[in-house]
This record gives C-alpha cells, sequence and structure tokens, in this order.
C-alpha cells in the first residue's frame, strides 16, 4: 500500500450561525469527524448531496478554513506545524467555477504563470515558456496567451484552472466539482484530460462530486459522506457493484438512470436533505433510509472496518 500523502484525524469544523437578527447563534456541524487517508497516487473521490460538508472539508486540507477538530497531516506532518508556502505549492486545487475563480481582468498568461510569481519560482525569462507549456499540456491552444477568461468557453477556462494548479508541479490536486458547471459534452472531455495529467505526471487527487457518476470515472477509492461524515468508504469496485450502505446505494440508484451524469442526481431519498443545523437524532440517514430500525432513530452507527479494507457506517452491519 503506498505511503500516505494526506490524512484527516477526526476532523471537525462547526460553524456558528445565526439564522435571524435576534436569534441566538448556534452550532452548524459541517464536518463531524471524518478520518480519511489520501494515498500516494491514488483517486479518490468524495461523493455525496450539496450541503454534506465537501467542500468545507476540502477548504480544511487546503488550510483555507481551520478545523474546530482533529488533526491533519501531510506526509505524516500535522499541517498547523507546516509552514503555508510549502503545502501550496504541493497541494493544489481545481474548483467547480472557472469564471468566478479566474480574475476577469487579468489575461491567461498573467494567471497561469501567477503562483510562479508569487512564490518566485524558476527565473522570470523562462516563466511565458513554462505557461506556454502548460498550455500545451491541457490542451489550449497557444494564441490564448494573451486573451482575457470572458474571451474563452467554460471547457477552455476550466482548462486554464488546471494549467493554473500545474504549474506550481504539486502533488497533490483537490478537484472540488470540476465538471459541475459544463456543459454534459464539456464534463467527459475535462475529466479525461484529468485523467490523462494522472497519468502523465503521477499526481494524487482527491475527486469532490455529488455525482457518483462522474466520481466512478476516475476515482480508484470512494468515500460517501452523509450530513458531515463519511458513513461508507471502499474501493470503486466495491462502491459501484456492491454498496453496504443504503445511502451509497440510493446515489447509486440515481446514476444508474438512463442518463447518468447529468446534473443534480434524483435520488429516491426525498427532497429534504436534513438541516445541519438540526440533525436528526441517532443515524442522519434514519428519516429516508428505507431499511431504518428504531435503533438507528436512537443512537448513532460506528464506523466498522470491512473485509476489503473499506469501512461502513450503519447499525445493519454492527
Ligand atoms: N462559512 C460558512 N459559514 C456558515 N456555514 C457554512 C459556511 N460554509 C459552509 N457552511 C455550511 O456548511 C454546510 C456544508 O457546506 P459545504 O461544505 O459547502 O457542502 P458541500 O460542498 O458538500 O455542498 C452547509 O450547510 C453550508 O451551509
Ligand atoms: S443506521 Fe439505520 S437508518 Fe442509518 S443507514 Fe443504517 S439502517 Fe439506515
Ligand atoms: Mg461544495
Amino acid at each position: 500500500m503506498s505511503a500516505s500523502v494526506l490524512e484527516t484525524r477526526d476532523v471537525r469544523c462547526t460553524f456558528s450561525v445565526r439564522q435571524g437578527l435576534f436569534k441566538p447563534k448556534r452550532p452548524l456541524h459541517a464536518v463531524n469527524g471524518v478520518s480519511l487517508t489520501l494515498r500516494k497516487g491514488e483517486v479518490l473521490g468524495l461523493v455525496g448531496e450539496s450541503g454534506c460538508g465537501k467542500s468545507t472539508l476540502a477548504r480544511m486540507l487546503l488550510g483555507l478554513q481551520a478545523p474546530t477538530g482533529g488533526e491533519i497531516l501531510f506526509e505524516g506532518q500535522s499541517i498547523g506545524r507546516l509552514d503555508r508556502a510549502s503545502i501550496t505549492r504541493k497541494i493544489q486545487t481545481v474548483f467547480q467555477d472557472p469564471y468566478s475563480s479566474l480574475n476577469p481582468r487579468k489575461s491567461i498568461s498573467s494567471i497561469v504563470s501567477l503562483p510562479l510569481r508569487v512564490h518566485k519560482i524558476g527565473n522570470p525569462a523562462d516563466w511565458q515558456n513554462q505557461v506556454e507549456r502548460m498550455l500545451d499540456m491541457v490542451g489550449l491552444p497557444r494564441r490564448v496567451y494573451h486573451s482575457y477568461p470572458n474571451q474563452l468557453s467554460g471547457g477552455q477556462r476550466q482548462r486554464v484552472a488546471i494549467a493554473r494548479a500545474l504549474i506550481m508541479r504539486p502533488e497533490v490536486i483537490i478537484c472540488d466539482e470540476p465538471t459541475s458547471s459544463l456543459d454534459v459534452s464539456v464534463q467527459a472531455q475535462i475529466l479525461n484530460l484529468l485523467r490523462e495529467l494522472r497519468q502523465e505526471l503521477g499526481l494524487t487527487y482527491l475527486l469532490i462530486s455529488h455525482n457518483l457518476a462522474v466520481i466512478d470515472y476516475l476515482a480508484s477509492r470512494i468515500a460517501v459522506m452523509h450530513l458531515g461524515r463519511i458513513v461508507e468508504e471502499g474501493t470503486t469496485d466495491t462502491i459501484m457493484r456492491q454498496p453496504s450502505h443504503p445511502y451509497t446505494k440510493a446515489l447509486l440508484a440515481s446514476v444508474l438512470t438512463p442518463e447518468p451524469g447529468l446534473g443534480v442526481p434524483a435520488t429516491d431519498l426525498g427532497t429534504s436533505f436534513p438541516s445541519p443545523l438540526a440533525p436528526p437524532p441517532g443515524c442522519t440517514f434514519h428519516p429516508r433510509c428505507p431499511a431504518a430500525m428504531q435503533v438507528c432513530k436512537e443512537a448513532a452507527p460506528k464506523p466498522r472496518a470491512q473485509a476489503d479494507g473499506g469501512m461502513v457506517e450503519c447499525h445493519l452491519y454492527t
């Protein structure tokens, strides 16, 4: 088994939110005790409905959000003790919306070379060269060098975001819904590009999506998140063919529709994703779970290791 690059140990992020002007603040447990390991060279997929805490977890891994509990390790060292710049060099990100994440007033050359300039990497005379190499690598014509984001299509903008992430030669790329804002035909192209780049550069990915079909396409392992917790984890094969957790089964059912991969999955879970401000007692999935038992309403299930190295958190397996 390869070495762990990023590891979270019981990581938590609790926000304090006010629902009205005169109402007291209440805790919102966006990430509620997540332990995950990203191993060198793998693609770990993180899937779950919108609002379950995926981006908050990603932001903590990127150092953009401080955990309120638990620990994050990079190559075995606590991230809190590492210097920020050295982490940024090794962990880069590609966000969902390539438009809002690219400065509209900067040219593509300036956007892609920004990390080199900020971190004073290499020789300025060589920056143009490097940017051009990156554009080639992500399949953009060199003429976009002097273009601005609004002159490019959504797919091209996402390629720019990928080029900007890669120019630092990172080890890990965290892709948070990298294709969710793109047309379906373009989604596949970007996923293919991510796959090729990984093979070429030996990258490690954490791929985040609400869509299991997107995850299935790239990931070697999948973690399923529900209301701030990982409820099942396993190889892509196990999760896609023999899922254990009722929530994973429902997500899977939603992508086995005639047109998988489109937009928000239509789960049979009913409309209401539970509010993290008032999570259901016991197993937080119980109001929507077809297999719920009395114990599910009373006690939260504990994580249990599976024979194939995976994990499931559900009373059916305890
Ligand atoms: N800065 C914040 N302040 C308060 N609540 C937040 C903040 N960021 C996220 N949340 C809440 O945390 C929960 C998880 O959000 P998020 O991590 O964005 O989920 P996902 O990426 O899975 O859609 C949501 O209920 C969201 O409203
Ligand atoms: S613990 Fe109970 S409610 Fe939760 S997923 Fe398992 S069977 Fe369903
Ligand atoms: Mg998100």
